[in-house]
């Protein structure tokens, strides 16, 4: 299985340190956020990857991580063109790198504990379809959130940031899709945010009782505000003071 990491976006909320560095090039524990789920992806076995970025960011990003070497795994590039146009615009730059086959996508400011392996077996047992990844979360509000049947195990909806959040969970920014994604992007429109809703394309699997989904156990983050980013750190340093990799 192939996979895509999303490192665009305008890192608004990480002003001023990412007008001068791409959000997912800032200091997590010894490395830049981005090692991070390039980590989790070669530990899974997803070896070949690809990085979509702005065109100001790619020379950095090359000079990073070059091919993937000192990872073991093989890294490609894809600018997004349209920077800021949400996760939609930047997952379609990816269309001809994947190709055929499932696939899986994390955004590059989203760092967790647990191994990907367990849930990209489900998705390989999955007929059709897509996979998301939940976490419950303090303040839902910030995020996509699932309306649940946990009996059933379903998901009947996701609110993107609503005011009244259906659960206490929050869609991370860990997916799989099939190839049918691909064409139910082409189908969303900009939301009130400008972007490419992935919630709103995720809503169209819903539509097809084609989502399904795992829960997290160990931590979760997204990276993507000053006091996130600290706590990121704590969380990556945490767990390699415990190691004793220092
Ligand atoms: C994005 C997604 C949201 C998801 C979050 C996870 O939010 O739109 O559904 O819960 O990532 O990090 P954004 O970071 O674009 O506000």
């Amino acid at each position: 299985m192939k996979g895509v990491l999303l490192a665009g976006g305008t890192g608004s909320r990480l002003q001023p340190l990412t007008s001068i560095l791409n959000k997912h090039l800032l200091p997590v524990g010894r490395y830049p956020m981005i090692y991070w789920p390039i980590m989790k992806l070669k530990d899974a076995g997803v070896k070949e990857i690809l990085i979509v970025t702005n065109k100001e960011h790619l020379t950095s990003f090359k000079k990073v991580l070059g091919i993937g070497k000192d990872f073991g795994v093989n890294l490609y590039y894809q600018i997004q063109n349209n920077k800021g146009a949400g996760i939609g615009d930047a997952l379609l730059m990816a269309k001809d790198f994947i190709q055929q086959g499932k696939f899986i996508v994390i955004l590059g400011d989203n760092l967790f504990e647990d191994s990907l392996v367990s849930y990209l077996e489900a998705f390989r047992k999955q007929k059709a379809g897509a996979r998301v990844i939940l976490k419950e979360v303090k303040n839902p509000r910030r995020y996509g959130v699932p309306e649940l049947d946990i009996l059933n195990r379903k998901i009947l909806s996701i609110t993107e940031k609503p005011n009244i959040p259906m659960s206490t969970y929050c869609v991370t920014g860990v997916y799989m899709y099939d190839q049918q994604v691909f064409n139910l992007i082409e189908h969303t429109n900009p939301s009130s945010r400008n972007e490419l809703e992935i919630t709103d394309v995720n809503n169209m699997f819903v539509g097809q009782n084609l989502l399904e989904f795992d829960i997290l156990n160990g931590w979760w983050i997204d990276a993507g505000t000053h006091e996130s980013l600290y706590k990121a750190n704590q969380l990556v340093y945490g767990k390699e003071l415990k190691e004793g990799e220092h």
